[in-house]
């Protein structure tokens, strides 16, 4: 194997703390039939990805991965090569990955081999960076907000946590399928962007009177909810729901929220799909659509960037490869 053969990745060789993080050179995956190798420019780093590191997801679904093990599970960059068997990808196409545990490794690396139905064109305006990390917050959010809530045009929805990775997209994505938004987002930072983003109202989350601000909104009481936070706070804020109202929350959020009386409250993962894929990039070209990428980090200092998700940000994180 000759040195073009090889990248760059962050892998760890055993699960645990920020200090298994390490560079490494590596084999660049080979493609099968079905699958497009991208080389990517930015990585997201998710909110999930320290579970992952942990060895949380391995256990949780029995999976008993090799080392090194390359994390990362979205990225953007271009197509390096296509397998046979697709179609719809050139070479030097500017493309998002979406990789949750992808089988040929993850995306905190200088190539992946990927299934091409999770590959898709950069949408809109975004740039190689905001399409790096807007993936598994992107999917999650419509598979909340579409699939599981099934908002219609006119309903109040609140978005809680709007200031964070799910919250800040589901923000705009609620507003483009017509709903009306109450955003709760953490810190005067996290309200000011809730509202550059197009919220019809906006309260601050941990300080702020939610109920209050929800009654205001929705005097009859809200129509759904999505929260991408639990605790205390989310609790209080659910019971803004009206009788019938309807919640959602991803599988992550600790602690669990619990419905009121008369509100349904679902749980649901953000699983990618072609459909969903091009669910979001439809809407995110229907308009102006943001991703904010808080910080970017060298791929190098992935550790920083592990330890920065524990801290207050907007947005998402993410890295930059090359
Ligand atoms: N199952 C799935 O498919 C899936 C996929 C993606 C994510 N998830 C899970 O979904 C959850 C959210 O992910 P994420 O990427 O959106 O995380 P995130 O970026 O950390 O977002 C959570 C947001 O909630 C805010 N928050 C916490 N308490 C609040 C309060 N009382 N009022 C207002 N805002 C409050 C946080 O603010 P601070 O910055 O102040 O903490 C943060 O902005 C995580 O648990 C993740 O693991 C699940």
């Amino acid at each position: 194997m000759n040195v073009e053969d090889r990248m760059r990745a962050i892998a760890i060789d055993r699960f645990g703390g920020v200090e298994t993080l390490t560079l490494k050179t590596m084999p660049i995956p080979e493609i099968g039939p079905e699958e497009v190798l991208v080389r990517l420019e930015f990585a997201g780093v998710g909110e999930w990805d320290p579970f992952e590191r942990e060895g949380g997801y391995a256990q949780m679904m029995g999976i008993e991965p090799d080392f090194p093990y390359v994390l990362g599970s979205e990225g953007a960059g271009t197509v390096a090569a296509v397998g046979e068997r697709v179609s719809g990808f050139a070479p030097g196409d500017r493309v998002y990955a979406i990789g949750f545990l992808n089988p040929r490794g993850g995306l905190y690396a200088e190539y992946v081999a990927i299934d091409a139905n999770l590959v898709s064109p950069v949408p809109g305006a975004l740039t190689t960076e905001q399409a790096a990390a807007v993936g598994g917050v992107g999917i999650t959010a419509l598979r909340g907000l579409d699939d599981t809530l099934k908002i219609q045009p006119g309903e109040s929805v609140m978005i809680f946590g709007a200031g964070g990775g799910i919250g800040h997209v589901a923000v705009q994505l609620a507003k483009r399928m017509g709903a009306r938004v109450l955003a709760v987002a953490s810190g005067a930072d996290g309200v000011a962007l809730a509202e550059r983003l197009g919220a019809d109202a906006v309260v601050e989350g941990r300080a702020g009177d939610v109920p209050a601000a929800a009654r205001a909104f929705a005097p009859g009481g809200l129509d759904a909810a999505l929260l991408t936070a639990g605790g205390e706070a989310a609790e209080t804020a659910l019971v803004a729901l009206r009788e019938g109202g309807r919640a959602a929350y991803p599988t992550g959020v600790q602690p669990e929220p619990q419905a009121p009386e008369g509100v349904r409250l679902d749980v649901y993962n953000g699983d990618p799909d072609r459909d969903i894929i091009d669910r979001l990039n439809r809407l995110i070209e229907a308009g102006p659509f943001d991703v904010h990428v808080a910080r970017t980090f060298p791929l190098e200092q992935a550790a920083d960037a592990h330890r920065a998700l524990d801290g207050h940000y907007l947005g998402k994180l993410a890295l930059r490869i090359g």
